[in-house]
């Protein structure tokens, strides 16, 4: 049996959370909370990838999975198989509350039904190949072979052991890893903890746990057999999908496999 998810029929706009804004045929535009159109090369650090195996982790909608495809890769998208996986900083009302604010929380409970959504109407529509695994971030099976080039897009900072989900996607990483996260900006090889008690309730503020620092990665990408080439900080658009974009500062490193992964 096939590790792949079997492919979601999906002509429903209405039941797709849109995390990425895309343009889709016979759609046109679907707003998201991060606008990532027409800034892939910044967001990936310019890698070629004709020909290459691309490793998508945290696929959400999708955006980058398809369009590392248009520039000629072999994708696979991957998400976690179950929130219930998702660890959230345990604030009060996560302990107390955890139909509102636990990992399960929501209407699209279990296995995020509409982002899922998202990513199988826009890969129908896009007429995509890419194949989906949905599993867990700290234990990527071997099945899955290795790539070229594996994206690490905004997931580290969501992750209580970062390290360990590194780790995990660093074995099967046989070429160029990229990570773009908002980063901590100091010179020292640190983690600052995201989580607060004078930070307002919210839905979000039990989602994030960690500012790593590009020392830090880089640091412990070396640790794996990986060397970093480079280092950028671009501008990106985020936002609620019906409301005015903000622009936040994301840092992007790329780092190649310089020993054998294992
Ligand atoms: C903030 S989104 C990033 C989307 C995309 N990678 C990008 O850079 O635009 C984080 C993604 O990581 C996924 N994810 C996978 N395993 C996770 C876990 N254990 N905890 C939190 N998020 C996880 C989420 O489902 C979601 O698709």
């Amino acid at each position: 049996m096939s590790i792949y998810a079997a492919p979601r029929h999906v002509d429903d706009l209405s039941t797709c959370t849109f995390y990425h804004a895309m343009d889709l045929p016979g759609v046109g535009s679907v707003p998201g909370n991060w606008d990532l159109r027409g800034r892939f090369e910044d967001y990936t650090a310019n890698v070629a990838l004709a020909r290459a195996r691309f490793l998508d982790i945290g696929t959400a909608s999708g955006f980058l999975s398809f369009e590392a495809e248009k520039r000629g890769a072999e994708v696979v998208s991957f998400d976690s198989a179950s929130r219930a996986s998702h660890h959230h900083v345990p604030y009060r009302e996560v302990r107390t509350d955890p139909a509102t604010y636990g990992a399960t929380a929501g209407a699209d409970n279990d296995d995020y039904t509409g982002l899922r959504n998202s990513y199988w109407l826009a890969h129908r529509l896009l007429g995509s190949r890419a194949r989906c695994f949905y599993g867990n971030v700290y234990d990527l099976p071997a099945e899955l072979g290795e790539f070229d080039v594996v994206m690490v897009g905004q997931i580290l900072g969501h992750l209580r052991d970062p390290l360990g989900a590194l780790t995990s996607i660093a074995a099967r990483c046989r070429g160029t890893m990229i990570i773009t996260d908002n980063m901590l900006q100091v010179e020292q090889p640190v983690a600052a903890f995201s989580g607060n008690i004078n930070q307002p309730v919210s839905p979000i503020r039990h989602v994030v746990w960690w500012q790593l620092s590009p020392v830090l990665i880089r640091n412990f990408l070396q640790i794996l057999g990986l060397e970093s080439v480079s280092f950028a900080i671009n501008q990106y658009a985020f936002g609620p999908p019906d409301g005015p974009k903000n622009v936040m500062a994301l840092s992007t490193l790329a780092a190649v496999r310089t020993e054998p992964a294992a």
